[in-house]
């Protein structure tokens, strides 16, 4: 019989850093009531000078283990969804494989826009029901600070940074993620694009004038985009699963914008306490909402051990994803020695030391004369 893919723990992170709409009014030509009146947004988090995706989605997935009583060496993959990498390469992933010290497992990242959680939670589901994975965490995490034009008032008032985290295992239980669904639609890519710095417009002097590093948006077509397919992607999943939409507990949309949350709601006929809404608290955080929200939402102990919980996103690409979640932790938490709980947070807290020590290694090795002269 093929596993289930519980969801055993969950973390997130978001940075200290808050600006506000009345913040905004000082940088570009907008106001409090615009953003609020079109947005819902009230607030945004904005990294610090030394946070990157790497360091909030390795504070989030630290979370994500700690809840989940699992060491970073029992991980077998570690997914990150982002638009806003540390890099091109290597994988955002990877640099948070290092520092947590999951030295056993694979590590990539995903990117689909904000639909990206929902592809790296497929991912996971897929990989632990073929057997292949026991344990794996999925981070979406984004630092789109970084990545907008602070002068252009139709995006910068938009997005925001922070993280998210969940740890997926293997139990016989039935529950976990029930189901899930992706769709993409490529003739849309023009419509959310940073132009420059990939192979089609390598960066120059040019390409930094022009701004064409940032994000560039027709934000009228991908609400009218979204409006439709949000509906539409709850309605697949549901089908998917076998369940009616009145099953439903929760629903964990992506957090772009309060007017299309509550056009998909009230074309799928459900309740407003159905909907979780925090984007007026962090913006649009594109792959980190859903996980941001749905960290918020276990935290605040709105779903219980049985709730049906469904997840759904789109953005850039285009692309979409949704999917059905039995929530309930059905993993038994062994009791443990004082020591091996102490034992537990330090690897978590010194991760990063056997990377650290191996790169040093290497440094030391490369620069010894014996090696110079050779080469
Ligand atoms: N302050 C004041 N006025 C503004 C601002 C602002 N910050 N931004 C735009 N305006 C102006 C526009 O210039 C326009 O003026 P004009 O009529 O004189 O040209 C007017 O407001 C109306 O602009 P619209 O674009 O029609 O405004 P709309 O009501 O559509 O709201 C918004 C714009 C918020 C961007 C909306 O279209 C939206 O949310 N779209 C979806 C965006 C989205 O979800 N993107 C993320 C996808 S996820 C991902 O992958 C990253």
């Amino acid at each position: 019989m093929s596993p289930y893919a519980h969801i055993a723990g969950w973390g997130m992170y978001a940075p200290a850093r808050v600006l506000s709409n009345q913040d905004l009014e000082h940088m570009v030509d907008t106001t409090d009531e615009w953003i609020r009146s079109r947005t819902g947004i009230v607030e945004r988090r904005i990294a610090g000078e030394k946070e990157s995706t790497a360091t909030m989605a390795v504070e989030a997935a630290r979370r994500a283990l700690a809840r989940a009583h699992l060491s970073p060496r029992q991980l077998d993959a570690i997914i990150v969804a982002t638009i806003s990498p540390d890099h091109l390469t290597p994988a955002t992933a990877c640099l948070v494989q290092a520092a947590l010290g999951a030295d056993k497992a694979a590590a990539f990242d995903v990117s689909a826009g904000c639909s990206g959680f929902i592809y790296a939670l497929s991912l996971a589901q897929m990989g632990i029901t073929a057997g292949e994975w026991h344990s794996v965490l999925i981070i979406g995490a984004e630092t789109l600070s970084r990545f907008v034009n602070w002068e252009d008032r139709n995006t910068c008032v938009l997005f925001g940074d922070g993280a998210g985290a969940l740890v997926l295992t293997a139990s016989d239980q039935p529950g976990g993620v029930l189901a899930c669904v992706l769709g993409a639609d490529g003739s849309g890519a023009d419509l959310l694009v940073i132009p420059a710095g990939g192979s089609r417009m390598p960066a120059s002097p040019a390409t930094l004038e022009q701004h064409a590093h940032t994000i560039h948006m027709d934000g009228r077509a991908v609400f009218r985009f979204a409006t439709h397919i949000l509906p539409e992607a709850v309605e697949q999943v549901m089908r998917k699963a076998g369940l009616p939409l009145t099953a439903i507990d929760m629903v964990i949309p992506h957090q772009a914008n309060m007017r299309i949350i509550e056009a998909a709601r009230k074309k799928l006929r459900l309740p407003e306490e159905a909907f979780f809404v925090n984007l007026y608290r962090y913006g649009n955080t594109s792959a980190a909402s859903i996980p941001i929200a749905l960290c918020e939402v276990a935290d605040h102990g709105l779903i219980n051990d049985g709730s049906l919980v469904v997840l759904v996103g789109f953005g850039a690409g285009l692309t979409w994803g949704a999917a059905v979640v039995r929530w309930g932790v059905a993993l038994p938490q062994p009791a443990r020695p004082w020591w091996q709980r102490a034992l537990y947070i330090a690897r978590l807290a010194f991760g990063r030391l056997p990377a650290f020590l191996r790169r040093l290694l290497y440094r030391l090795w490369q620069a010894l004369p014996s090696r110079r002269d050779e080469e």
